[in-house]
């Protein structure tokens, strides 16, 4: 059993896309999993109403008023899945903390552009200090730098300026144009397009994902 929690403190760089994609990639490995909707615009069950793929199957809405129970909330969605996605909002740090008190790994989604880095020194400070809360080593910390402008020297120098910020960077997920057209089409990429290089992308960082959550 793992608890993921996806925070970012910047608007529109990929946290709920990824979070979405990695339930169906974590689905494809033979996990029962639970995607916690925690951002009140909701737009992950936005995601899933548009189709009736996996999403439309694991999507849990939690309100905001519930978020206090974040513990509670997790608690209940394990007792049908072995992996539990939290899916937190931009602009408010309070339900993104409460998420990684109960998270065994959290992902700190950062776009391509260098004004992406300032706010997530926020986001990783915010999980910092939930860990220093619970005196624990949990939740781990993973950069993922997403919405990436491949074979661009933007692109190349991200990982490197997320490096220097001190905790490891997993793989990232290219900007493509086949990863919004799947959300049209109430899908995610494993579902729209299987054999796409986006699709592999997302395997990649799931099965990296995994490993670090499961220690
Ligand atoms: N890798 C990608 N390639 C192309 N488009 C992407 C990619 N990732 C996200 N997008 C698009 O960028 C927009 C924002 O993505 P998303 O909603 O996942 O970000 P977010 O960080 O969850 O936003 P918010 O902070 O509002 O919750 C969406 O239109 C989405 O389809
Ligand atoms: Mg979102």
């Amino acid at each position: 059993m793992a608890v993921i929690a996806i925070a970012g403190r910047k608007g529109g760089i990929g946290k709920s896309t990824i979070a979405g994609n990695l339930a169906a990639e974590f689905d494809a490995m033979g996990h029962s999993v639970a995607l916690l909707d925690a951002d009140p615009q909701h737009s992950l069950a936005a995601w899933a109403s548009q189709g009736e793929g996996l999403l439309s199957r694991c999507v849990q809405k939690v309100e905001p008023g519930d978020t206090d129970d974040m513990k509670a909330k997790v608690r209940a969605a394990s007792k049908s899945a072995d992996i539990v996605l939290i899916d937190t909002p931009p602009g408010m740090p309070e339900i993104a903390y409460q998420a990684a008190l109960v998270a065994d790994l959290a992902l700190l989604p950062c776009g391509p552009s260098p004004l992406d880095l300032f706010p997530l020194k926020d986001a990783l400070n915010l999980a910092l200090k939930a860990r220093a809360q619970r005196r624990a080593k949990k939740p781990r910390i993973r950069f993922v730098p997403s919405k990436v402008l491949m074979n661009t020297n933007l692109g190349r120098n991200l990982t490197s300026s997320l490096e220097s910020m001190g905790k490891k960077v997993l793989s990232g997920i290219g900007q493509r144009i086949v990863v919004a057209e799947a959300v049209s089409a109430g899908l995610t990429v494993r579902e729209y397009a299987p054999n796409s290089s986006a699709e592999a992308e997302f395997a990649k960082l799931a099965r990296e994902v995994l490993k670090v959550a499961s220690r």
